[in-house]
This record gives C-alpha cells, structure tokens and sequence, in this order.
C-alpha cells in the first residue's frame, strides 16, 4: 500500500526531514502538487498544531497555513495567547490534493482519503519525533483520525485535554474545529469564538 516510510531517514533533525519530504512519492498525491509543504517552526516548539493538507497558497508558497485559513488562525493564536514563536505547524498531509471544475480553472480542495492520510503519516511520526511538543494542537477531522485513530469525532472532544499515546509516547492533545471551516460556517463569528475558545484550553495547558 501507498506508505511514505521508506523516503523518511532516521537520522537527523528537522531541516533533514524537510529535505527528504521534498523528494517522497510515497503516494499519488505529489504528481499534480506544486511542491511538498512540510511544517514549520522550531524543534524547541512547545505547541504542535496539526491541520489537514496544505491548500492552493501553502502549495504555490511551500508553507503550511499562510492562505485564508492559515490568516483566520494566526489573528486566533494572538487571541488566545498562543505565541506563534512556541508553534511548530504542520499538516497530516504534506500535499495539496485538489479537483478542477474546469481544465485551467480554479483548483478546488478535495479531502485527502484515509489511505492517503495513512500513506503520510510516517511524516507525522518523525516531526513528533524530533519536536517532542508538550501539547498538540489537533485541528479537525482529518488530523484527529490521523493522530487517535477513525474512531475520532471532533464534536465529541474538541476544547478537552485528551491524554494518549502516541507512537509510544503519552501525549496530551486538544482537539478543535479546522480553521476553513470557521470560513465556511453559516455563522463565522460563533465558529471563531467556538475555535478561540478551544485555543483557551491549549493556552491554559501550556501554561
Ligand atoms: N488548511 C490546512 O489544513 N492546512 C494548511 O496548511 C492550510 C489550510
Ligand atoms: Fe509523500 Fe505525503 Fe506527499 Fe503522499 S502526500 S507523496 S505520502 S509527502
């Protein structure tokens, strides 16, 4: 099956990883992306937050969150005292996976599968690795069933400190809602507060 473990080394800190995610075709999705958008920060990052795959933008720009969604965020972790300096982001996904209505028309996100979720994971895996965050910072779906499993329900646990093991290790993790679907609500600023809220509980943890 698709994996992308044979293109992670072992050896090796963060700039090592981003260097050889730039080459992985562990699965399909790197044929029609611009780039691999690996994540950024510090190894010393307290705080690790996880989103789902990087959109147009972090795939033109090779960053992770730096479009509409990534903005939305940023003006939340200033909200809720989250220093961006104490952030490592990333994404469950490293490439952008996208749909056209049109040949030559604007490039539609398109929900990664969980083959596709799974086949990437072992980037997850190393980033965890290598930053050891005290918390993470679980943002929506596709990074909850990623990190704990198909069973994970966003609804059911967001603004909790969940305490679980992650690839052996006891990890603490607060799950919220992913920041494109604060943008898509019907009511955006019950979302936002929803989301701010959720950051409160990962701000009062680190704290
Ligand atoms: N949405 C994500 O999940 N990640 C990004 O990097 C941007 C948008
Ligand atoms: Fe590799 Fe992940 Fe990109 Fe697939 S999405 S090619 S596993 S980096």
């Amino acid at each position: 099956d698709y994996t992308a473990q044979p293109f992670v080394p072992d050896r090796g800190g963060l700039p090592a990883l981003r260097a050889a995610a730039a080459e992985c075709r562990g699965c399909p999705l790197h044929r029609d992306a611009t780039q691999t958008v690996f994540g950024a920060g510090k190894a010393s990052a307290r705080v690790m937050l996880v989103g789902e795959q990087p959109g147009d933008q972090e795939d033109r720009q090779g960053k992770p969150f730096v479009g509409p969604a990534g903005h939305l965020l940023d003006r939340a972790l200033a909200e809720a005292g989250l220093d961006p300096a104490d952030a490592y982001v990333t994404n469950a996904v490293k490439h952008f996976k996208f749909t056209r209505a049109e040949p030559r028309k604007r490039r539609i996100h398109k929900a990664p599968t969980l083959r596709e979720t799974a086949a990437c994971g072992p980037w997850l895996a190393a980033e965890l690795d290598r930053v050891e965050p005290e918390l993470i910072v679980v943002l929506g779906a596709t990074a909850g069933k990623a990190l704990l499993g198909s069973s994970f329900r966003v609804t059911r646990v967001r603004g909790t400190v969940l305490e679980e093991e992650i690839h052996g290790r006891p990890q603490r993790l607060v799950p919220t809602v992913h920041p494109s679907a604060v943008l898509r609500a019907d009511d955006r600023e019950a979302a936002y507060r929803g989301l701010l809220s959720d950051l409160e509980v990962a701000a009062r943890a680190l704290a």
